[in-house]
């Protein structure tokens, strides 16, 4: 399972680019917004940074208007993925930019029906929101497993970023369930990092090491 960032912290994105892990980057109106950059200097400035898929959102709720949108973040960077919500409006956006070639990320998907569909209108991705099903008591990890189920039993090439992702053990579950990639925030990306038993050892490897008579 591939990870990506998620986040429109370019001083973030710098960091865990630097680290070698992650090889793609989404956003979202929110995450953008957070930040009160201009949005296609942003979107100019991480594309400088990452050479992988770059999410960026419309926001127009019309088919019309989407492409129309897309047409101008996909003029950016060749690596720029439309990212559009789930709505019919939204999927009839899809089939026109992938009859065009323009690569999609169909978002706020919470069902594997909704994930089927978005697939057949011919999604390069689908981003099914792990984090927010499980805030409403429903299972989102499951969503993910059965989506990768049935593009695995289909043969379809769409693949599944799971998304909304709140915490190490999300991570780990998305990769068991057959998720083809994670796109993770900052802050969980550092999480994964840590384990006590990895601090003790350097502080005991550095402490034992003053005893060698060696300097580099
Ligand atoms: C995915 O592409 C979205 O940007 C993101 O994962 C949403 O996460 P949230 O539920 O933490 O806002």
């Amino acid at each position: 399972m591939k990870l990506f960032i998620d986040t429109a912290n370019v001083d973030e994105i710098k960091e865990a680019n630097d680290w070698g892990v992650i090889c793609g980057v989404t956003t979202n109106p929110s995450l953008v917004a957070k930040e009160g950059r201009d949005f296609m200097q942003v979107l100019k400035e991480i594309c400088g940074i990452v050479d992988g898929p770059i999410s960026a959102e419309v926001i127009s709720t019309q088919h019309e208007g989407m492409v129309e949108e897309a047409k101008k973040l996909a003029a950016v960077h060749p690596n720029v993925i439309i990212k559009i919500p789930m709505l019919p409006e939204g999927l009839k956006a899809v089939k026109i930019l992938s009859q065009q070639g323009i690569k999609t990320n169909v978002t706020l998907i919470f069902s594997a029906a909704q994930a089927l569909l978005a697939a057949r209108a011919g999604a390069t991705y689908v981003s099914p929101f792990v984090g927010r099903l499980d805030d409403v008591a429903n299972e989102g990890m499951q969503v993910v497993k059965d989506i990768a189920d049935i593009f695995l039993l289909h043969d379809i090439p769409t693949q599944i970023i799971a998304a909304s992702i709140r915490h190490p053990m999300h991570v780990i579950e998305a990769a068991k369930a057959g998720s083809h990639i994670a796109t993770v925030p900052y802050k969980v990306l550092q999480q994964m990092f840590s384990h006590p038993l990895t601090d003790i050892g350097i502080e005991r490897f550095l402490k034992d090491w003053e005893g060698v008579k060696f300097k580099f």
